[in-house]
């Protein structure tokens, strides 16, 4: 099959700096309490496994397979493939993904975990596409803000491919 070319956005190790200045934020807001790390798959889990290595307080990870998108376009709707295994109610909760768009799947997520009563929840995403946004979802740790341009690497795709890219490019 033949690959559209990619412009690089983001270097391996600009994204590596960035990665580990949010690893020491989460240590330090964290200190003295356990972390349950939830990934969004897919995209969220080279990310996550880059950032939950950083991170110097005790920490469990969980995972929820969700999507709102469908190739380049939003659908607008979130669907869950698989949902979380651990129990949230009392625990401190870190919920990392991706990208932030339009908010919609942060949203969505963000609030079926609430109705758990965690102990507290933050968001944690790589990267922030602001301008996009069509819900207010309070994110508490960016990596980086982009413009509205469809990105992939990183774990991030396009159709499910370019994940495995080291950077962060632009199609
Ligand atoms: P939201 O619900 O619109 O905020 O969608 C966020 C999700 O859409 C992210 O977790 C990504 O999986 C996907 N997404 C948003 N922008 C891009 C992009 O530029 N490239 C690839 N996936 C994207
Ligand atoms: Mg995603």
């Amino acid at each position: 099959m033949t690959m559209p070319s990619v412009k690089p956005l983001l270097t391996s190790e600009q994204i590596r700096d960035r990665v580990t200045d949010l690893a020491d934020l989460v240590s330090r807001d964290y200190a003295g309490k356990e972390l349950l790390a939830i990934g969004i798959l897919k995209g969220a889990f080279i990310f996550f496994a880059d950032l939950v290595r950083l991170i110097r307080v005790p920490v469990t990870v969980d995972f929820i397979t969700a999507s709102s998108y469908l190739k380049d376009s939003s659908s607008g709707k979130l669907q869950i493939y698989c949902d979380i295994r651990e129990k949230v109610t009392d625990k401190h909760v870190l919920l990392i993904d991706d990208i932030i768009d339009t908010g919609i799947s942060l949203d969505a997520i963000r609030n079926r975990l609430l109705s758990q009563n965690p102990a507290s929840l933050r968001i944690c995403v790589l990267v922030d596409k602001k301008e996009r946004r069509l819900v207010e979802v309070p994110v508490d740790y960016i990596g980086f803000e982009v413009p509205d341009v469809f990105i992939v690497g990183y774990g991030i795709d396009f159709d499910n491919h370019y994940r495995n890219l080291p950077y962060i490019a632009f199609l």
